[in-house]
């Protein structure tokens, strides 16, 4: 008989909206969260007809949808618009992911009253249930501040893309013995400042194991490891959409990439060829109409 822990039977998941008391209960049976980023309606459709958990409308749509080189450019507008496109496509499924939204650069760093007002916008305008923000330090007061006005927040630790720069670019966190303990209580004190959830990016699966064991929130990895108490990854990543390598903690699952590229390849051939449209694509017009038509132009008959 094997003496392997058994892993936990995926439970069936109830109808209706994903909610914050749901996702502590998947930390203490141990089923996985699934998060996906994802930027638009039909993505957020998908997403939840697949069963994902959570959708975070993440300020990587900077550099999957908008083409920028980082995710700093983004603005709360922009992200607004994407968003909102997110949760009407989301809530259209028998199961509605709950859906984060991420507050762009700048919009919650230079006061507690524009990280209120900035989330506040997210919530009203483009219905999203909660919203993520990066880092510790002076983030802890903002989290603070919008989890009091009653909006739920989600924490980001490790890489956190909005301060590559001063991290030394994108490249795994907490691989010292010294900044890994940072980590711990950095986790500790977003946890304690509200956060309902915590995403570990690019951090050692020690690591993110340890931190997992310490809070009572769930924490999400990407590039952390199995031992967190979900994964998200990047719907562009996950499905190939882009060409170019990804990181190595991606998996694609798909080649949507070669696949769009051939498709569109098939049809520029076609419309060259005119082999596209066809009949079954075109509308009729009866022949009384047509020659009376003709006539009108003072086209004889043939
Ligand atoms: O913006 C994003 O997509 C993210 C995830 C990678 C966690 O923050």
């Amino acid at each position: 008989m094997s003496t392997r822990p058994r892993r936990p039977a995926p439970a069936t998941p109830a109808p209706g909206k994903v909610s914050l008391p749901d996702l502590i209960a998947q930390k203490a049976t141990g089923i996985p969260i699934v998060m996906i980023t994802a930027y638009d309606a039909p993505s957020g459709q998908v997403a939840a007809e697949a069963g994902v958990d959570v959708i975070l409308v993440g300020d990587s749509a900077a550099m999957t949808v908008l083409g920028h080189d980082s995710t700093m450019p983004i603005t709360v507008d922009e992200m607004i618009v994407l968003t909102a496109a997110t949760t009407r496509g989301s809530s259209r499924a028998e199961r509605a992911p709950l859906v984060v939204a991420d507050l762009p650069f700048m919009s919650f760093q230079p006061s507690d009253r524009d990280a209120i007002l900035a989330a506040g916008r997210f919530v009203k305008e483009a219905g999203a249930d909660a919203v993520k923000v990066e880092g510790a330090g002076p983030t802890l007061s903002r989290m603070r501040a919008i989890t009091g006005a009653g909006i739920p927040v989600m924490g980001h630790l490790g890489l956190t893309p909005q301060s590559a720069t001063a991290l030394g670019g994108f490249r795994a966190q907490g691989r010292t013995a010294e900044t890994a303990l940072q980590l711990v209580d950095e986790a500790i004190a977003v946890e304690s400042a509200g956060a309902f959830a915590l995403v570990l990016e690019c951090v050692p699966a020690e690591i993110a194991a340890a931190i997992t064991e310490r809070v009572q929130i769930p924490t999400i990895g990407i590039g952390a490891g199995n031992a967190t108490d979900g994964q998200v990854l990047v719907w562009h990543d996950l499905l190939g959409i882009g060409a170019g390598t990804s990181p190595r903690f991606v998996e694609r699952y798909a080649n949507l990439h070669l696949a769009s590229l051939e498709a569109i390849e098939h049809y520029v051939r076609d419309v060259r060829t005119r082999a596209f449209p066809a009949e079954r694509h075109t509308y009729a017009i009866s022949d009384a109409e047509l020659v009376a038509f003709q006539s009108g132009l003072g086209i004889a008959e043939r």
